[in-house]
């Protein structure tokens, strides 16, 4: 990856951040930080403020810096919230992405774009890249239309599609596994669905995917999940072993019965081959992302 120069836009986030650490400590890499809230930060890398919703505000931070690399981490990530917080939603994850793609587009910028398994209704799981979308859900309506926006920007774009990500992020918003130990460790009983089936995403891999397709300039559209398909009541329990915690806190319950303001898609995840053919993309074990996460964040 010699002399590049990469925009990391939402790397606050959880996926922005583990970006920021990898592609800030390479040698020959120059990057820049960008996100709405810059508290979280490391050391050796710079970051400027930036919301996406601001057409100038994107022109210029790209315009300025002139990356050879656009990561786009940044997203409106609330499920539910999205069905009241419409317009918001679609002006990150629609609008906000449009300014992006077309303003890499002008200066001849590789546009990556971060999309998810909630494009697909979740009837027929796991996913191809092949399939034809259905979102049942707005967040998930909003996440094909940013995809949509990138495709049709004419910019050289690379859109990676993902789900349920989980990783060793000691700042900001708690994912999943973070959510169960912290939960049960303070002897909260929690209730967990078992009809949501996904292939959970370690985010060490997700940027590795993401460092391959820059690497080996690869365009178009790429499934990057995990390794395992299973069921949101076997990952916490799988989590559960590794982490010992009390598995009588968990009840296992269906999706209708917590009666979310958005619909979720059921039998979802996605098929990793052609990231695995073409980028070389090879997941670790479930269990071994689980201790790595135990070991580095000391859980
Ligand atoms: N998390 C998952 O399980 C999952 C599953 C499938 C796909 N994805 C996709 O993966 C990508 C990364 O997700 P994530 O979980 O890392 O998301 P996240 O933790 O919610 O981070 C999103 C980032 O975007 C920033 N952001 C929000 N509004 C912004 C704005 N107007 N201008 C600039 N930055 C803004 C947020 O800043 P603030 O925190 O300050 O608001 C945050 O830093 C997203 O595209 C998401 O749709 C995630």
């Amino acid at each position: 990856m010699n002399n590049k120069k990469i925009l990391i836009i939402g790397a606050s986030g959880m996926l922005g951040q583990r970006c920021a650490k990898l592609f800030s400590s390479m040698e020959n890499v120059k990057t820049l930080c960008a996100s709405i809230d810059e508290t979280i930060r490391f050391e050796n890398a710079e970051y400027m403020t930036v919301d996406v919703t601001d057409e100038i505000q994107i022109q210029n931070i790209i315009m300025n810096f002139l990356p050879d690399v656009i990561i786009n981490a940044s997203a409106y990530t609330n499920v539910d919230k999205s069905e009241t917080e419409r317009d918001l939603s679609w002006k990150i994850n629609v609008s906000g992405v449009k300014y992006m793609a077309e303003t890499a587009k002008k200066i001849g910028a590789h546009i990556i774009h971060i999309s998810s398994d909630y494009v697909f209704d979740g009837k027929n799981g796991p996913y191809s890249e092949s399939e034809v979308p259905n979102p049942i859900n707005y967040y998930g309506l909003t996440k094909l239309e940013g995809e949509n926006a990138v495709t049709n920007s004419g910019a050289d774009y690379t859109v990676i599609r993902t789900n349920v990500l989980y990783g060793i992020i000691p700042s900001g918003r708690l994912d999943f596994v973070r959510w169960v130990v912290d939960s049960i460790r303070s002897s909260k009983p929690i209730k967990i669905v078992c009809d949501q089936i996904n292939n959970p995403t370690f985010i060490d891999d997700l940027v590795s995917a993401i460092a391959l397709v820059i690497e080996k300039k690869k365009f178009g559209l790429y499934n990057v999940g995990g390794k395992e398909f299973l069921d949101r009541y076997e990952f916490t329990m799988r989590i559960a072993d590794v982490f010992n915690l009390d598995k009588s806190f968990v009840t296992k319950i269906v999706t209708e019965e917590l009666n979310q303001p958005a619909p979720r898609p059921l039998k979802s995840g996605l098929l990793n081959d052609k990231a695995q053919l073409e980028l070389g993309y090879a997941p670790i074990d479930l269990d071994e992302s689980l201790i790595r996460m135990k070991n580095e964040l000391n859980l």
